[in-house]
C-alpha cells in the first residue's frame, strides 16, 4: 500500500503525541481533526453499530454470551460502553494514562470495565484467552513492522475472535503517526486466522475496513 514518506517517530515521541492528542477537544482526541464534528459523531455511531454486530456474531459463534473482552487502545472510551453492553467483563488497555483517565470517566457507571495502561505489543496478559479482542484504529498507529508483528502475535494468543477496524485508504494523506494497511496485511500477521466477515466504513473520503476474524485456536 503506498505510504507518504515519513521518518518513523521513536517510542517516546509516539507516547508524547498521544498525550498531546488526549488534550484535544471531544472526539478530535481520537479521530481526524481535519473532519467536521458532525461527521465524526455519525462515524462514531456507525463504528459502535459495527462493533456491536461483531460482538453479537461472536456470541452466536461461541454458542453463548460473550464472557470476556479486551479492548486494545481504548482511547477516551468512545467504543468501550458498546463492548461493555455485549460482554460480561471488559479489560480496556491504552498506551497512555491520559487517554485512560478520560475513558474511565466515560465508563464511570459501568462496573464490568477495568482499565490498564499497556501497549498492544505487550500482550497477552495472563494465561487465559478472552472471548474477543476489539481494536479500533490502533494497529494503524503501530508504526514499526516488528512491533506490529509482536502485537498481532500477542492478540492471537490473547483472544478467540478479533473485531478489527483499521484505515486502508485516506483521502487526506495521513501523518507520521499513522500507517495505512490492508486487511490482507493484517491477516498475514495472524497465521491460522479466518475472516468471518469484512465491511467498509467510510469517513469523509477516508475508508476503513471493519472485520471480524476468528483467531487460530491451536
Ligand atoms: C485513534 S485512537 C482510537 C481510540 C479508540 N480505539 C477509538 O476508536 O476511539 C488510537 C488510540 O490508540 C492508542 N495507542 C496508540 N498506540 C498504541 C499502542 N502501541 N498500544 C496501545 N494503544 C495505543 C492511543 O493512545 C489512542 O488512545
Amino acid at each position: 500500500m503506498p505510504q507518504p514518506r515519513h521518518r518513523i517517530p521513536g517510542p517516546a515521541e509516539i507516547v508524547e503525541e498521544w498525550r498531546r492528542r488526549s488534550a484535544r477537544p471531544g472526539l478530535t482526541s481520537v479521530m481526524r481533526a481535519s473532519q467536521p464534528v458532525e461527521l465524526a459523531a455519525g462515524v462514531t455511531e456507525e463504528t459502535r453499530r459495527l462493533v456491536g454486530d461483531h460482538l453479537r456474531a461472536t456470541s452466536s459463534l461461541l454458542g453463548r454470551p460473550v464472557s470476556s473482552a479486551v479492548e486494545i487502545g481504548c482511547g477516551i472510551g468512545r467504543i468501550t460502553p458498546t463492548i461493555a453492553k455485549h460482554a460480561e467483563h471488559v479489560l480496556a488497555l491504552d498506551l497512555t494514562e491520559e487517554m485512560i483517565a478520560q475513558a474511565r470517566a466515560a465508563c464511570v457507571d459501568l462496573p464490568n470495565v477495568e482499565f490498564l495502561q499497556r501497549p498492544a505489543q505487550r500482550l497477552p496478559i495472563g494465561g487465559q484467552r478472552v472471548d474477543v479482542a476489539v481494536c479500533v484504529w490502533v494497529l494503524m498507529h503501530v508504526l514499526d513492522d516488528a512491533l506490529l508483528a509482536a502485537a498481532c502475535q500477542g492478540i492471537a494468543r490473547s483472544a478467540r475472535y478479533l473485531s478489527l477496524v483499521e484505515y486502508e485508504h485516506a483521502a487526506v494523506p495521513v501523518g507520521p503517526f499513522s500507517r495505512l494497511r490492508s486487511i490482507g496485511q493484517y491477516l498475514a500477521l495472524l497465521p491460522g486466522s479466518e475472516l468471518v466477515e469484512c465491511r467498509e466504513l467510510g469517513y469523509g473520503g477516508d475508508r476503513s475496513f471493519a472485520a471480524l476474524i476468528a483467531l487460530d485456536r491451536s
